[in-house]
């Protein structure tokens, strides 16, 4: 097996924790950071022991020596972030939301594909053993059909206009940045619904403070979806399946904890991973390499067009808009 020289663009809160997981995968080497700004660069590689720290993003992109580049920026800078990487001929994992809108993600994709480089949208809870764990009772039919699912993703943020969060420039707000979780695990297990129906209550910045959401499907199916950033909760989901209850928490879209209750027992599934989840996507995309692919089979091209065609679809219900 190859080792792997990653990179890194944008050297904020996540990289952190990425790189911090990264260094617990086989075959993974820190080989690069790239900053705006030459002495994060500097700071950064040497608490991390990188090899090389540039002090623009260009520069990274231009290193021949990087295989693949994770990109860490705020969402309105992922299509042109992840874009000039594809045509520099390197492999591109980029942060959720994969980038600002349907037309966007199309345009990325696109280049990968022109350049036959790989590209996979990092929506890390994918790859968990959680949601591997509820696929299978789906596809085994383990507890029947899923009769509802209710999930939140909610935080008290520290109001700052100026910052990612809440400056729509960055293209905050809480349904890109945490509302995509409850989004994503809707779209995951029941497929595109039938109807949404969305309501946001705005920042003064006009981004989204908060967005409720619902989704119905066939059969008196529905999602009960929620995001905040103005109140501080558990973050459960909770499957219900016609034999069985699921429960994914506290903090659903990370936790390595799940419990099944029917009406005879609880059974509580603890993984146990000792990395803060990231080790798996980077696995991931490592595997995909190896096999030479251009895309994932685990969080395919069609899933991540899904996922912003129905972030769209919540914005314009919700009245939600960005310039
Ligand atoms: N998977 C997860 O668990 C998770 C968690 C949090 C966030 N995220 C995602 O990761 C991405 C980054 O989030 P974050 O929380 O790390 O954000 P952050 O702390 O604000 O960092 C973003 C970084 O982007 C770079 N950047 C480039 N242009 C910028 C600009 N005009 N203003 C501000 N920063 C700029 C900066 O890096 P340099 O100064 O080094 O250039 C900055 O440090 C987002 O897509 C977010 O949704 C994912």
């Amino acid at each position: 097996m190859k080792t792997y020289r990653w990179g890194i663009l944008g050297l904020g809160n996540i990289a952190h924790k990425f790189v911090q997981d990264l260094q617990t995968v086989e075959n993974a080497e820190l080989y690069a950071v790239g900053s705006r700004s030459q002495n994060k660069a500097d700071k950064f590689a040497k608490e991390y022991n990188a090899s090389k720290a540039y002090g623009s993003y260009e520069e990274l992109i231009q290193d021949p020596n990087i295989d693949v580049v994770y990109i860490a920026t705020p969402h309105v800078f992922h299509k042109v972030n992840t874009i000039s990487v594809l045509n520099s001929g390197k492999a591109v994992l980029c942060e959720k939301a994969f980038a600002m809108n349907q037309n966007e993600v199309e345009e990325m994709i696109r280049t990968a594909q022109d350049n036959q480089v790989f590209l996979m949208e990092a929506l890390w809870t994918n790859f968990m053993p959680t949601i591997k764990t509820l696929k299978d009772f789906q596809e085994k039919n383990t507890y029947g059909n899923i009769k509802h699912i209710q999930a939140e993703f909610c935080f008290k943020a520290p109001f700052d206009p100026k910052k990612r969060l809440f400056n729509p420039k960055l293209g905050g707000g809480a349904l890109l940045d945490i509302g995509i979780y409850p989004v994503y695990l809707a779209l995951k297990l029941l497929g595109k619904p039938n109807h949404i129906s969305a309501e946001s209550k705005l920042s003064t910045t006009g981004v989204d403070l908060e967005t409720k959401m619902s989704f119905e499907y066939e059969n008196g199916v529905k999602a009960d979806l929620f995001c905040s950033f103005d109140q501080t909760k558990e973050n459960f989901a909770f499957i219900e399946f016609e034999k069985a209850k699921v429960e994914l928490g506290p903090r659903f879209h990370e936790t390595d904890k799940l419990s099944i209750i029917t009406s005879n027992n609880t059974i509580e599934k603890d993984f146990n991973y000792q990395a803060k989840g990231y080790h798996f996507e980077i696995a991931h995309v490592q595997d995909c390499l190896d096999q030479g692919l251009t895309e994932s089979p685990l969080m395919p091209f069609e899933f991540s067009l899904e996922l912003i065609k129905t972030l769209d679809e919540i914005r314009a219900i919700a009245g939600l808009d960005y310039e």
